[in-house]
């Protein structure tokens, strides 16, 4: 199915190799879809397709995907203050970049997202998958969402009527984030300032971020047994296959040190999964999403992620 003229004079279309796309700098080539005119966004969804944001938790087969690829541009791309009583109304488009949004709310004193800090993102990827840290989510200063469910057209939802928890939004897959409003108290720019600053240095501490890697790659089971802890004990850091390798330095990311292939991942993936199954019991479930790969490289919930879920309710 081909684009009409008008589409294509506005907006930008070309075969691009997803690696070019993702952290992981890994996956085969699939047409990507820039959408700049809001208008445009019926047509550029009208088709198979995928969202994608920063490419930062995503794992793309080598062989590439047939789906159109779809990324939000100029229209959805803007931020906007709107100031009242003693708090500030941050409305941001879900194609504004999570970093920039954090450093305008800190320079601005607006508190409560520079607990993000150092997360890799685009806002409509980490409203999505509810990104986050071990102490906060995207979604705890979301205020309401502007979504488009498959289907329908675009509309806004409050954040109580998101079921989300810990990394998912809780609505259904194919539903597209357009922008959110946050909620935001008034805090000092330079505390702020420096509560970023420190989470970037313990982040980069303990995660091998020079490197390229699409982050954690399994959800931690429970709130009590993080995954890194779980790989870590069973002597997997620094297990290679290919051009890829679980980091020696947090055993939850791996490292796609050697000019490795989305193979290789899907290998070690299997690999962790195996032993912490067969010597722990515990199934790992994939925080990173994947495109055209098979059962392999699965992120659909499992046991371990419905055991996760009642710890996290019961806390
Ligand atoms: N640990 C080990 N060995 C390792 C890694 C970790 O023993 O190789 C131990 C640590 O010493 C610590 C515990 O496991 O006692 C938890 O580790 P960490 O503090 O690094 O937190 P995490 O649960 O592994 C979570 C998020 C990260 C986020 C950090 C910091 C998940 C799956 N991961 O990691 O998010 O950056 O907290 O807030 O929830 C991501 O989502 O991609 C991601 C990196």
């Amino acid at each position: 199915m081909t684009f009409t003229a008008g589409f294509l004079s506005r907006n930008q279309v070309a075969v691009t190799p997803l690696a070019e796309l993702t952290t992981f700098r890994l996956g085969g080539p699939a047409t990507v879809v820039t959408v700049d005119h809001r208008d445009d966004l019926v047509e550029a969804l009208d088709r198979p397709h995928r969202l994608l944001g920063r490419g930062a938790n995503l794992l793309v087969a080598d062989a590439g995907i047939g789906e159109t690829v779809v990324r939000l541009g100029r229209d959805f791309a803007g931020l906007e203050f709107l100031p009242r009583i003693g708090r500030t109304l941050v409305r941001v488009g879900a194609g504004f970049d999570l970093a920039a949004l954090i450093n305008r709310c800190v320079a601005a004193g607006l508190a409560g997202p520079e607990g993000l800090a150092g997360v890799p993102a685009q806002v409509g990827g980490a409203l999505r998958m509810n990104a986050g840290t071990a102490t906060c989510w995207m979604l705890d200063w979301v205020a309401r969402c502007e979504i488009q469910l498959p289907g329908e057209g675009p509309r806004w939802i409050e954040r109580a009527e998101l079921p989300a928890r810990y990394r998912h939004c809780g609505l259904p897959p194919g539903t597209v984030f357009l922008g959110a409003e946050l909620d935001l108290a008034h805090g000092d720019p330079e505390r702020l300032r420096q509560t970023a600053a420190r989470l970037k240095k313990a982040k980069a501490a303990s995660q091998p971020l020079a490197l390229a890697s699409a982050g954690c790659v399994f959800k931690n089971p429970r709130a009590d047994l993080p995954a890194g802890k779980l790989i870590d004990s069973l002597g997997l850091k620094g297990e290679r296959i290919g051009g890829c390798a679980v980091s020696p330095v947090h055993a939850n990311f791996i490292v796609n040190d050697q000019g490795g292939t989305a193979d290789d991942v899907v290998r070690l993936v299997a690999r962790i999964r195996e032993r912490a199954w067969g010597e722990r019991g515990v199934e790992l479930v994939m925080e990173v999403e994947s495109w055209g790969l098979g059962p392999a490289a699965s992120t659909a919930a499992g046991r371990s992620a419905a055991m996760h879920r009642s710890s996290a309710e019961a806390a």
